[in-house]
């Protein structure tokens, strides 16, 4: 039986149901939906998911087609080839006509390339045109996506992240028309992930929800969503790095990553992404990493807004990292040390040994402060504001 999760939480553009992906017929019928295009990754092809998602829609009677081979961070190049695929199924598979649906299953790249490739078989051109918020308007056909990592939220998400080739910045293309009608979390899927990726995945999905709790453009809704999946992620976070097969604690991960991916709707995110983008930009790093390594300075500095302080005091006592007794700057020290103890057992590397003071300080703050996230922190940041964050981090680190 699939659950629906998140009812009362807007946009409400996704519909997000929990429960195994045996019941894909249940999503297909009602839409009607009887031929699909299977946008996927390698790494879900070996480990056997796309193979049987491929049974499941056969079994459904479905009519399909797909790309497999989207890669980590995909680029213009993803996206091209997965809208020739598209293309050519089109004309070879569907006798001429759009799929009735395209079905995105893998991490946040397969999910990010499938609207990506949706946008520019509407709308031609090359993805790079699609920077922004736009409108299409055009008909397209609805996104499912099944994630199979717990971190991106893009599965309830308007917006595509595609890398820039040439800077290796990240930049969104976000259209309503993209955000997926249906969300499909199978904990069972999420089990596969190596335990670095459960690991940067989870810090994203941690990273999304305290970044979404305290911008300057959330509601009060996209707050306790926010806050709802900072707790989930704080009761499993440990217990899905301790324990691969533990479904319950993948469940809450998943269940976590959407309701947050639904907050960012609503709030966008803050200086942390900012900074995180800056890192993977320049090195070789997850972005869960990037974000976790960035993100408790970034609370640290942000603590000092009254409005931001209270809603981390908060989550802070609702997630147990503090008690209702603690004053403000003990609660706030609780929740970066918890920040701290997770880094620590998720194992990531020390960014002491990479990042140089003299060297990266400068262009690094630079480029962060390029970035649009910075632009909803609670806490104005300018290029000299991420240069002391970027010190802090050092500081913290060595
Ligand atoms: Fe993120």
């Amino acid at each position: 039986m699939l659950i629906e999760l998140f009812r009362d939480v807007p946009p409400g553009r996704t519909r997000v149901l929990s429960g195994s992906i045996d019941r894909i017929g249940d999503v297909l019928r009602p839409l009607g939906i009887g031929s699909v295009f299977v946008v996927t990754d390698p790494g879900i092809v070996r480990c056997g998911h796309a193979g049987r998602m491929l049974s499941l829609l056969i079994d459904c009677r479905a009519s399909v087609s797909g790309f497999d081979a989207v890669r980590e961070n995909p680029s213009k190049i993803d996206v091209d080839r997965c809208s020739a695929a598209l293309d050519a199924a089109v004309v070879d598979r569907f006798g001429g006509k759009e799929p009735e649906c395209v079905l995105a299953i893998g991490g946040g790249s397969a999910i990010d390339v499938a609207k990506a490739a949706i946008l520019v078989r509407a709308g031609g051109g090359s993805i790079e045109d699609y920077r922004g918020v736009g409108s299409l308007g055009a008909r397209v056909p609805p996104l499912i996506a099944v994630p199979t990592t717990a971190g991106t939220g893009s599965e309830v998400q308007s917006f595509a992240l595609i890398s820039d080739e040439s800077t290796h910045e990240k930049f969104a293309c976000g259209d309503a028309a993209i955000a997926p009608r249906v969300a499909l979390l199978d904990a069972e899927l999420t089990r596969t992930m190596p335990r670095h990726v459960t690991a940067s995945t989870g810090l994203d999905t941690i990273g999304h929800a305290l970044e979404a709790l305290v911008t300057t453009k959330g509601s009060d809704v996209s707050r306790r969503a926010a806050r709802d999946a900072f707790v989930l992620a704080a009761s499993a976070f440990d217990r899905v790095l301790t324990r691969a097969d533990d479904l319950e604690a993948r469940e809450a991960m998943l269940q976590s990553s959407s309701l947050a991916g639904l907050a960012i709707e609503n709030s966008m995110l803050g200086a942390a992404h900012s900074i995180a983008n800056a890192l993977t930009a320049k090195f070789e790093m997850a972005h869960g990493e990037a974000v976790a390594l960035a993100l408790p300075e970034v609370v640290r500095f942000n603590s000092v807004e009254p409005a931001a302080r209270a809603l981390y005091r908060e989550a802070a006592f609702h997630a147990g990292a503090a008690q209702s007794s603690d004053s403000d700057d003990i609660a706030i020290d609780r929740l970066i040390e918890q920040m701290y103890a997770w880094i620590g057992h998720a194992g990531i590397d020390l960014l002491a040994s990479r990042l140089r003071r003299d060297v990266h300080l400068r262009d690094l703050a630079e480029v962060a402060s390029r970035q649009w996230t910075a632009r909803f922190n609670p806490r104005a940041v300018d290029r000299s504001a991420f240069e002391t964050i970027l010190e802090a981090m050092i500081r913290a680190r060595t």
